[in-house]
């Protein structure tokens, strides 16, 4: 059957984001080391990536990497730092066959230089396609892109390109490191989890939030249909009230 049967194809998310959680968890479970569950996550993302593709969604971002994630013990960054870089080489091929341009957000400086140069290499590459857009967090935290904004929008008051004044909602915008993506229509997090662990914090000021049980190794396309359709049973009211949405 057709997993994307169930789904009401003009009420879908623009932008989907997720937090994938528990990984360890799920190598524990197997009785497996934490490794195993992040190698068994690139499986879930694959076809999360491919599923959203088929489904017709624009904009997928997935939190890879927080910058809190750099005080996890040296051998397990070391390790997720090289599965990103074989993740990369082997996935490129994925990103072609479904037109999907890379995207990464982060304070990217911070990566290896392996993985910036397989990063930046898959981005050029990727650039032209535009069926879809996946976004990968690396070294993200929310609260070090809100800073790095605030100092290019004081760099821009002190060049004199704008006032203090003029600062909007659009100016903030502009200055984030997802300038260029739409606000987030939904936030999943796996693993039972209920947090925002510092991810788009002003990105997902009216993001429906979907938290689910499975753990990300075990997180498949009918996960990710089910998470749509409870979405796509919400009121998204912003603020209005039921009448005036009707
Ligand atoms: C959280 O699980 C997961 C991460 C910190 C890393 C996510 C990485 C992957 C899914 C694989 C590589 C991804 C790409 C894009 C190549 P956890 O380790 O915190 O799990 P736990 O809470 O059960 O310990």
């Amino acid at each position: 059957m057709d997993f994307t049967k169930q789904l009401n194809t003009d009420k879908l998310p623009k932008h989907i984001a997720i937090i994938m959680d528990g990984n360890g968890r799920w190598a524990k479970k197997q009785g497996l080391l934490r490794m195993a569950g992040h190698q068994e996550g690139t499986t879930a993302v694959r076809e999360t990536v491919e599923a959203c593709a088929k489904i017709g969604i624009k904009n997928l971002t997935l939190y890879a990497f927080s910058t809190e994630n750099w005080n996890r013990p040296k051998i397990e960054v070391r390790t997720l730092m090289k599965l990103l870089v074989s993740s990369l080489k082997k996935e490129i091929k994925t990103l072609m066959n479904n037109n999907i341009k890379l995207n990464a957000i982060g304070c990217l400086k911070n990566l290896p230089e392996k993985a910036q140069k397989e990063l930046q290499e898959v981005i050029s590459k990727t650039s032209e396609n535009n069926h879809m857009t996946l976004t990968l967090a690396l070294s993200y935290g929310s609260r070090e892109e809100l800073i790095n904004c605030f100092q290019e929008i004081n760099k821009a008051i002190q060049d004199k390109e704008i006032t203090v004044e003029q600062i909007d909602e659009n100016t903030i915008q502009k200055h984030l490191y997802t300038k260029n993506l739409p606000d987030v229509d939904l936030l999943i997090r796996t693993s039972g989890e209920q947090r925002i662990s510092n991810f788009l914090l002003w990105q997902i000021a009216y993001a429906e939030l979907y938290f689910t049980q499975t753990l990300w190794p075990d997180f498949r396309k009918e996960d990710l249909v089910e998470a749509i359709v409870n979405y796509q049973n919400r009121e998204r009211r912003f603020g209005k009230t039921s009448e005036q949405l009707s």
